[in-house]
């Protein structure tokens, strides 16, 4: 080492020239740099951590690896298969891309992807369930990718669906689509579970109460919580910055679920069957922008 290069002690003024090196000064080039880089925190909800714009770089990076994921599901899901062949596709598929699936040894669950069936609203643990023809099928992935978390999931069809399997699945699809339109700074979390709540049960279904979306983007689930039901303007207000999920569970028949004793799988009370469609939302200071974007 070179005299004369002091490593520790120095203390360099907002006007002096910025130590990296760039020429310009300061206070425009790594001091501006480190105060827009620390995470910023709602106004009302010091709790909800807000996202800079590298941070919503890296999520969106998880995001594309989640729908590669739940492409690679689509493309491979027939009569016959198995969910858990489901599950070694998904965790293959994520290790290779040198990421980790959330799930796996999340508050003890067993695998690294969710697979609902049917009744099943949510949290089925992959096994040796068979899929067959008519079959619906929910595929929840969440991924790690360089310490950012992305979550997204689509109900799938395997073969040729009926008319009840078209039907539920089409509603919560429109009312993930109703949800997100609700998403803009002034708005409130109540007016998106309301809008979901509005509309699913103007078809004549229910939403489910227990599971709610989520803040993410640091961990897995983050405040604030996103209830797909409720009254306009309740809750927190919605701040650019803001990333969280929309994930309504929508039930043919009523709203009430049991948890099996494998102590995570979600079915409806009613055996009713249960879709559910999931993406990742940044509130941009004009609206929203998907960070798991698929067409709806
Ligand atoms: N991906 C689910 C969600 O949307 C959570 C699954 S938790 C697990 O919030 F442990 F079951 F993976
Ligand atoms: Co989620
Ligand atoms: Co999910």
């Amino acid at each position: 080492m070179k005299v004369n290069q002091p490593v520790r002690g120095v203390k360099v003024g907002r006007n002096d020239l910025c130590p990296c090196g760039s020429g310009k000064k300061f206070k425009r080039c790594c001091l501006a740099e480190s105060v827009q880089t620390r995470p910023r925190t709602h106004p009302e909800k010091p709790k909800i951590r807000l996202k800079s714009a590298s941070d919503v770089e890296g999520i969106r990076r998880a995001g594309r690896l989640v729908l590669a994921t739940l492409d690679l599901v689509r493309e491979r899901l027939e009569p016959g298969i198995t969910t858990d062949m489901v599950n070694d596709w998904v965790h293959e598929f994520t290790l290779r891309n040198n990421a980790t699936p959330a799930p796996l040894h999340y508050r003890g669950f067993p695998k690294s992807v969710c697979v609902s069936t049917n009744e099943e609203i949510c949290h089925g643990i992959p096994g040796p369930r068979v899929l067959k023809q008519g079959d619906i099928v929910n595929v929840d992935v969440t991924t790690i990718l360089e310490g950012y978390y992305a979550d997204a999931n689509k109900t799938f069809f395997v073969g040729e669906p009926g008319p009840q399997a078209r039907k539920i699945v089409d509603v919560a699809r429109q009312s993930l689509k109703e949800g997100m339109a609700m998403v803009k700074p002034g708005n409130s979390v109540g007016d998106i579970g309301w809008a979901i709540q509005t509309y699913a049960e103007s078809q004549g279904c229910s939403v489910v109460r227990d599971f709610v979306g989520h803040g993410v983007g640091f961990d897995f689930h983050e405040p604030p919580q996103v209830p797909h039901f409720g009254q306009r303007g309740d809750g927190v207000r919605l701040v650019p910055g803001m990333v969280f999920t929309i994930e309504p569970m929508i039930n043919a028949g009523g709203y009430e679920l049991i948890v099996l004793d494998d102590q995570w799988t979600a079915i409806t009370k009613d055996r009713s069957l249960s879709a559910q469609f999931e993406q990742t939302i940044l509130v941009t200071p004009d609206g929203w922008e998907s960070l798991t974007p698929y067409a709806l």
